[in-house]
């Protein structure tokens, strides 16, 4: 059959982390000990509770039916839960979905606002979503938002080209640069997207993977957000659930309806068991603070973290200890893609930058989600190309 594409799959950019995985199944083929340093999927277990009540949710036959579309009442119960002990956010049932990991919710939020030909803010470099998945794959036009080192990766709000875009998305901590803000910043996007009437996508994935005592905030706790924005949450990598897909967005009342809608008409709702890992997950944080295998985990990742930061520094490429997600975003000196292909060649992988948009060149992003000892021997073989 030779049909052609729609249109909107024609106009996706060429997906360049495509190309990188095939070049590490064939070192991997060849036999190459391959460190991979490129991507976000924690190698860590998820924690016992997790493991335990997926075992006794996906053994009771009841949990294997369709579940409501907007997620299971006693799940949306958690998260409201969750919200008041973790931001001191009150949220109410109807102001939450649950969403088939967040990357569901982030592509379709996208139908349920954007009309062909609205613009649509996305930073640059950024999670490819925003642009493709979301807006493109909606006839949306993507608008970049550079995110410059000199801005502490963070958008210019003054120098933004298509203010009065439908949908602007936001993502602190952040992927790829792992830049974080406070809520100073917060503050200022809500006040942008309130003046010009931007649907405010805050993406929060990262949230519970932090280290020195840095907290991230949630959007929802800024004056006015609850009236523009949604917040996208993931039980992805905070309890290491990566592969079991589920996560949730809330915030203002319209905007979780138009997504609800999209989705009911897309899914058919998630896993009740896995709703109800969720439930005893999120109801392991009794307070603001993370529980005991959340703190552990990011112990676990700080030390990772300390010995990639230390090691490149040693070597020559300064870079900053991020105060959270589990990526280092180094500036590389030069093409991300040779220097990229360059380290391949020794077997570690890590990403090139211009992968997540062209303010993304010059620099890569390499992951700690591997084993102190794994990260020590890429250190070592970086450090040989370079000495
Ligand atoms: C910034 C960001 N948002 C969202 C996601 C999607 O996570 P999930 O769909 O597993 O919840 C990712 C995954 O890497 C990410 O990096």
């Amino acid at each position: 059959m030779n049909t052609e594409f729609a249109d909107r799959i024609k106009r996706l950019p060429p997906y360049l982390f495509a190309e990188i995985e095939k070049q590490i199944k064939e070192k991997k083929a060849a036999g190459v000990d391959l460190i991979s340093l490129s991507i976000g999927d924690p190698d860590l277990p998820p924690p016992k509770i997790v493991l335990d009540t997926l075992k006794e949710e996906t053994a009771n036959p009841k949990n294997h039916n369709y579940s409501f579309s907007q997620g299971e009442p006693d799940f949306r119960a958690a998260v409201t839960e969750w919200y008041k002990k973790r931001f001191g956010v009150d949220l109410a049932q109807d102001q939450v979905v649950a969403l088939l990991g967040s990357k569901e919710g982030i592509a379709n939020v996208a139908r349920a606002f954007v009309n062909p030909g609205d613009n649509v803010l996305v930073p640059d470099p950024a999670y490819p979503v925003y642009a493709n998945g979301s807006t493109i794959l909606c006839d949306g036009i993507p608008v970049a938002m550079p995110l410059l080192e000199k801005n502490g990766f963070k958008p210019d709000f003054n120098g933004v080209k298509a203010k009065k875009a439908k949908m602007m998305f936001l993502n602190y901590p952040n992927n790829p640069t792992a830049a974080t803000v406070d809520k100073a910043f917060l503050k200022e996007a809500v006040d942008f997207a309130r003046d010009n009437n931007n649907i405010l996508c805050y993406d929060n994935a990262y949230s519970e993977i932090s280290y020195d005592s840095y907290k991230a905030p949630s959007i929802l706790e800024i004056d006015g957000a609850m009236d523009c924005a949604i917040e996208f949450h993931s039980l992805s990598k905070t309890f290491n659930m990566t592969g079991d897909r589920i996560g949730f967005a809330v915030g203002c009342k319209q905007l979780v309806t138009g997504l609800t809608k999209v989705k009911s008409q897309i899914d058919s709702g998630l896993p009740v068991y896995t709703q109800k890992v969720a439930v005893k997950a999120l109801g392991a944080y009794k307070s603001a603070e993370p529980p005991e295998f959340l703190r552990k985990n990011n112990q676990i990742m700080q030390e990772r973290r300390d010995l990639l930061v230390n090691t490149l520094c040693d070597i020559g490429f300064p870079c900053e200890k991020p105060k959270a997600t589990f990526y280092v975003w180094v500036n590389c000196k030069g093409s991300s893609m040779e220097f990229a292909a360059k380290l391949l060649n020794v077997g570690v992988a890590v990403t090139p930058g211009v992968g997540f948009g062209e303010h993304g060149e010059g620099y890569a992003r390499i992951t700690f989600t591997q084993p102190k000892e794994r990260i020590a021997e890429a250190c070592e073989r970086i450090r040989n190309l370079y000495k």
